[in-house]
């Protein structure tokens, strides 16, 4: 399949510049993803994150460096799958078969590697997800809006970006979530967050991301008098004796159940009252795997989305 993906890169050459070196054709080889499979160096694994591989061994250099290809996601035995056209002009200029499938268009394209159970799915009574973020759009206001809408910008006639891009990744995270935040009395702080433009829960996908909502109040020393921490994520129990699986508690990642909205406290207390208060909201990815206690998981990479210092005496809730 390596040498059939090249053939694919060498008649679609900008296609294939904008794949290689995106988290699809990296997505055997990324840092985190190898971090993690050290851990739990599992079948399972293999068969999304090196899919053109046997999954019963690890996969050979060639198609560990192919990751997810063009032969993976548009191959359906010899015919091309493509999304539909208004206008059919190139099934006659293209020098193989070309299927065009309405599912390609939209979340079908995707669903096989973007949803899926828990290794030990079958032993759960509640069937729990590993990955959700199809069915989370199916839920969402943006159900409408393809995946490929928002992930594959249009570049011109015809031509998706297919970078799945992560260049920009801090601005779009800002985009993605409009904060606000004021004072409350007793030196608590209130932190708005709402979620815009997403057509699913956010962090979605790999478990072991969260949402930080911290504050801290400062004296005038510097030093810090009361601080606080949420985190919004999928909570799960902590990990039973005798290997049983871990079970979620809740949910409360924005867009969850379609809640797009969360307003989170932080009571620093009566010592906070007459400080200023820093707060942050941040983007955490984690360590795998991520502890029971979520104040002391380990961070492994973070970006700030916002962040501010609201003064002692200025904005008192009316
Ligand atoms: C010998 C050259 C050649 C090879 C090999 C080739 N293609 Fe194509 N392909 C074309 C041409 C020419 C067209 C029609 C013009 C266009 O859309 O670029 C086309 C069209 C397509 C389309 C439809 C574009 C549309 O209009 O929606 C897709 C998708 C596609 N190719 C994917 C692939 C994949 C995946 C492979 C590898 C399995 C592959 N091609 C191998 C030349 C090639
Ligand atoms: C992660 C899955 C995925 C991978 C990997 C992928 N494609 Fe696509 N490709 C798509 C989807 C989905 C579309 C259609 C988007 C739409 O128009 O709705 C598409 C569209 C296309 C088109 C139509 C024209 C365009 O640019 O949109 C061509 C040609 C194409 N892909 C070729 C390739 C080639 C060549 C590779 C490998 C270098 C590749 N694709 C890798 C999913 C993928
Ligand atoms: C064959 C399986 C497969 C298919 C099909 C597939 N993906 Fe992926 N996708 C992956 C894997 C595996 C990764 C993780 C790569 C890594 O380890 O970083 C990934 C990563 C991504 C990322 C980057 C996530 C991040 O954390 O930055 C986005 C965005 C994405 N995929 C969107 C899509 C969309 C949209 C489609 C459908 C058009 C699609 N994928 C189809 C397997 C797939
Ligand atoms: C309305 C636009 C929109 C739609 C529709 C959409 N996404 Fe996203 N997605 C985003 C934005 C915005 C982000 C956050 C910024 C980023 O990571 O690029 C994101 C992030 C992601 C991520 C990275 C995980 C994370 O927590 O940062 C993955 C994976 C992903 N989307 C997959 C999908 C898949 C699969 C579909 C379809 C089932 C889909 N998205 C539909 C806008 C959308
Ligand atoms: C059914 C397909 C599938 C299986 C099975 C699977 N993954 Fe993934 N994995 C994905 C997709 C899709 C993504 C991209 C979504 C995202 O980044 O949130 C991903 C993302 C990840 C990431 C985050 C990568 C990054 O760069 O942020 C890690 C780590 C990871 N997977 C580890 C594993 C491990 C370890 C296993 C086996 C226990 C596994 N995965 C099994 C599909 C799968």
């Amino acid at each position: 399949m390596a040498e059939r993906n090249q053939q694919c890169a060498a008649c679609h050459p900008d296609v294939a510049a904008e794949w290689q070196g995106s988290p699809h054709q990296r997505s055997d080889r990324g840092e985190a993803y190898r971090r993690a499979y050290s851990r739990e160096p599992l079948a399972m694994c293999r068969g999304c994150h090196a899919p053109e591989a046997d999954p019963r061994r690890e996969p050979p250099e060639p198609l560990s460096l192919l990751g997810v290809g063009c032969v993976t996601c548009h191959l359906s035995g010899d015919t091309v799958l493509a999304a539909p056209r208004s206008q059919e002009l190139t099934r006659e200029i293209a020098p193989h078969p070309i299927r065009r499938v309405p599912a390609f268009a939209g979340a079908g394209a995707c669903a096989g590697c973007h949803e899926f159970p828990f290794p030990d799915g079958a032993l759960r009574a509640d069937h729990a997800l590993m990955q959700s973020t199809v069915s989370e759009h199916a839920a969402s206001e943006h159900r409408h809006v393809p995946c490929a809408s928002c992930h594959m910008p249009a570049r011109g006639e015809g031509r998706r970006h297919h970078g799945f891009s992560r260049e920009d990744r801090t601005a779009a995270l800002r985009d993605a979530i409009v904060v606000a935040s004021r004072r409350l009395p007793q030196g608590s702080v209130e932190v708005r967050l709402e979620l815009r433009g997403v057509g699913h829960a956010l962090p979605t996908g790999d478990l072991f991301r969260r949402i930080e909502i911290s504050a801290e109040a400062f004296s005038d020393e510097y030093v810090r008098v009361a601080e606080d921490a949420r985190y919004l994520t999928r909570h799960f129990h902590p990990a039973g004796k005798s290997g049983a699986p871990r079970r979620q508690r809740h949910d409360d990642r924005l867009g969850a159940d379609g809640q797009t909205v969360r307003v989170v406290r932080l009571p620093l207390g009566q010592a906070a009252a007459p400080l200023p208060i820093a707060w942050r909201v941040a983007y955490q990815r984690l360590a795998h795997p991520a502890g029971d206690d979520d104040d002391h998981a380990v961070v492994e990479s973070e970006v700030t989305i916002a962040q501010g210092i609201l003064p002692a005496h200025e904005g008192e809730p009316p």
